[in-house]
């Protein structure tokens, strides 16, 4: 209807733009970050190498892998007066609802008078970002079952950190094991960027009117928060548990799914980008297989899992909608067997995403052809139409 327009012009009038970050091929099930496969980052990066690579382009060489990792350690720790937010919040807050209040509450606690530009610098920033939203996902936890907020380590690598400080009691402490550290890191990697996706989208939108780094990944959390998006990995272990607590076989709750009137969806099933196998399932559904098995862990929704999987790839309606298990589908049975609350399930997606969050902001404001993004619509409303007051109609 507006006849074609250019990717320049629809740029800032659609919301599509051009990205150096993260490449995505639907068709082939492709996912890269800045060029590197994610089957290789997730099997041999960090989840901070891969934040520098999201972020600055490169993985970092052993200078900056240290340098960033101290920036971490310096700004893992809240503000004190950041502290007493928690005990504002009712202690049913949502965690989601908490983590986006922190950060957009971040910018003026750590950088009151200046845009950090100014004060601290951009990789400064960034990694305060990324260690704090670690460090306000566990105060939260910790504040919401009524222990004390736990300090982190400044020996810990960031996973193992996050750890620490959601588990260690006060009467005693934690320590994490290899496969459980793996399997978060890996976690964190496999969530870290994913191309325009809603919350990312949002991220750009915001940013794109010149607001604060903090502002706009307040924003992407928010986003990320729904049902269809990052609230799916919570989600699917809810409709497994449905599964089992209904003594349904997968193709029963199969069959429900295809009878529209139900509106049931399979969780973590389809994508509007793949349209064959999400590369991330694939990963997470091994990962989730050898966790299990290292840890001598047998979780029945796992079970449930692998049938309702098989059921539906068998099964022309998911196969005609070209619909696949997407990167939810797994990441909860690994998320339950660490030991990570269910409302926090979306709190982990949105760690994992923060450093694709922040490199997004990044390639918008450093844009210097950037213009506010102005997407357009089809006017579908009342045509022109006179006033009247409502007695003389
Ligand atoms: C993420 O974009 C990203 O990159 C997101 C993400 C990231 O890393 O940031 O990958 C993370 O959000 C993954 C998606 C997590 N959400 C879910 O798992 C929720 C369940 N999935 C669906 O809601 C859905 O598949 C979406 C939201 C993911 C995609 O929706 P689309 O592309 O708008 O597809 P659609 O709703 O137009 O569906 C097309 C058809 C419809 O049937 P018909 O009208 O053609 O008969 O497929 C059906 C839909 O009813 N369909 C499903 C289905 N998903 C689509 N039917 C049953 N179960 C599903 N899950």
């Amino acid at each position: 209807a507006t006849g074609l327009i250019t990717l320049d012009d629809g740029y800032a009038n659609t919301g599509s733009c051009r990205s150096a970050i993260t490449f995505i091929d639907g068709e082939r099930g492709i996912l890269r970050y800045r060029g590197v496969p994610i089957e290789d980052l997730a099997a041999r990066s960090s989840f901070i190498e891969t934040a520098e690579l999201l972020i600055f382009g490169q993985l970092p060489d052993d200078e900056e892998r240290a340098e960033f990792r101290s920036l971490l350690t310096e700004n893992s720790w809240l503000h004190r007066d950041m502290r007493k937010h928690f005990d504002a919040f009712p202690k049913n807050a949502h965690p989601m609802s908490i983590l986006s209040a922190m950060i957009s509450a971040l910018q003026s606690h750590d950088l009151p008078e200046h845009h950090f530009t100014d004060a601290m610098g951009f990789r400064e920033a960034a990694a305060n970002l990324i260690a704090k939203t670690r460090t306000i996902a566990a105060a939260s936890y910790k504040s919401h079952i009524g222990q004390p907020i736990v300090y982190p380590r400044y020996d810990l690598p960031y996973a193992e950190n996050f750890l620490h400080m959601m588990f260690t009691q006060p009467y005693r402490d934690y320590e994490t094991t290899p496969e459980v550290a793996h399997a978060l890191n890996m976690f964190l990697v496999l969530h870290a960027d994913h191309e325009q996706n809603c919350s990312t989208s949002t991220v750009r939108m915001v940013a794109s009117g010149g607001a604060n780094m903090y502002a706009s990944v307040s924003a992407g959390v928010n986003a990320l928060w729904g049902p269809l998006h990052g609230g799916a990995n919570m989600a699917v272990i809810e409709m497994l548990e449905q599964i089992r607590d209904g003594s349904l076989s997968a193709q029963q709750y199969i069959d429900r799914v295809k009878d529209k009137k139900s509106g049931a969806k399979l969780m973590g099933f389809g994508h509007r980008v793949y349209r064959n196998f999400d590369p991330r399932a694939t990963i997470l559904k091994s990962a989730a297989d050898s966790m299990l098995d290292s840890m001598h862990i047998t979780d029945p929704l796992l079970d449930i899992a692998r049938e309702v999987e098989q059921a539906a790839l068998a099964d022309d309606y998911f196969a005609s909608r070209r619909l696949y298990p997407n990167v939810d589908f797994y990441s909860g049975i690994i998320l339950r067997a660490i030991g990570i609350p269910m409302d926090m399930f979306t709190v982990m997606f949105a760690i994992g995403r923060t450093p694709g969050w922040i490199a997004q902001w990044k390639e918008v404001t450093d844009n210097p052809g950037q213009r506010i993004y102005r997407p357009r619509q089809v006017y579908v409303g009342e045509p022109q139409r006179e006033w009247k007051a409502r007695e003389d109609r």
